[in-house]
C-alpha cells in the first residue's frame, strides 16, 4: 500500500481550512507542500509562513519539497515551521551531502529530489545518506502536468539501486499522478504518490484519496 501525499499547490487558497480538513478526515498520509522561488523554476509559490499553518492544521507529516536555490539558506526556516520532511533538488545543490548533513542534523528527514532529465545514477554515492528519493514525473513548477512515461524507467532502476545496496529509501513519485496510472507506477517500484489536481479537482476528494490507497 503505497504513503498518499495530497498537494495543497492544487487546494483553493481561499478555502485553505476545508481542505486541511478533508485531508485530515481522509486516509491521506502526508501533506505535500511545495515551495517554489520563482528562480529555480519559474513560478512562486509560499514560505515557512503557511508551512506553519499546516502544521497547526494537522498532525499528519508535512513532506516540504523545496524547488528552490540555496536550499541552505531557509532550511532552519522550515524545520521551525513545523517541517517533518525537507527535500531539496539535486540541480540546486553544489554541495549536496552538505545539505543533507544540514537537514538531518536540525532533527528531519532528508529527501532529493530530480528533474525528469536527471539520471538516477548521479545518486548512487549518496543514497546511503539519504530517507526519501523524489523523482519528478513533469518538469516542476506547476500542477495539472501530464505524467512523463519515462518516469517508469528511472522508478525500476532507482529500485534496483536501493535494492542493490540494501537500504530503505523510499521512492516518491511527484506529478501528473492520475487513479489510471498509479497502479503501474506502484509496480515499478514507487513508495510514495504525490497527487495536486488528481486530489484536489476531484468530485469527491475524499473518495479519490481512498482509490489511491486503494491501489
Ligand atoms: C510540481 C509540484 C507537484 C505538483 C503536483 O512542481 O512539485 O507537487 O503540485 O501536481 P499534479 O499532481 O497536479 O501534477
Ligand atoms: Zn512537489
Amino acid at each position: 500500500m503505497a504513503i498518499i501525499a495530497p498537494s495543497l499547490l492544487a487546494a483553493d487558497f481561499l478555502q485553505l481550512q476545508k481542505a486541511c480538513d478533508m485531508l485530515n478526515g481522509s486516509q491521506a498520509d502526508w501533506y505535500h507542500l511545495d515551495i517554489m522561488d520563482g528562480r529555480f523554476v519559474p513560478n512562486i509559490s509560499y514560505g515557512p509562513m503557511l508551512v506553519n499553518f499546516f502544521r497547526t492544521a494537522t498532525t499528519k507529516i508535512c513532506d516540504v519539497h523545496l524547488m528552490i536555490e540555496e536550499p541552505e539558506r531557509y532550511a532552519e526556516a522550515f524545520k521551525e515551521a513545523g517541517a517533518d520532511i525537507l527535500t531539496v533538488h539535486y540541480e540546486a545543490c553544489t554541495h549536496l551531502h552538505r545539505n543533507i548533513q544540514q537537514i538531518k542534523s536540525l532533527g528531519m528527514q532528508a529527501g532529493v529530489a530530480l528533474n525528469p532529465h536527471t539520471s538516477v545514477e548521479l545518486l548512487k554515492d549518496i543514497l546511503q545518506d539519504i530517507d526519501v528519493v523524489l523523482l519528478m514525473s513533469v518538469n516542476p513548477g506547476f500542477g495539472g502536468q501530464s505524467f512523463i512515461p519515462h518516469t517508469i524507467n528511472k522508478i525500476k532502476r532507482m529500485r534496483e539501486m536501493i535494492d542493490e545496496q540494501l537500504l530503505h529509501v523510499k521512492i516518491e513519485i511527484d506529478g501528473g499522478v492520475t487513479v489510471e496510472n498509479a497502479q503501474m507506477i506502484i509496480d515499478a517500484g514507487a513508495d510514495i504518490l504525490v497527487a495536486g489536481s488528481t486530489v484536489f479537482k476531484a468530485a469527491d476528494p475524499t473518495k479519490t484519496i481512498a482509490a489511491l490507497k486503494a491501489i
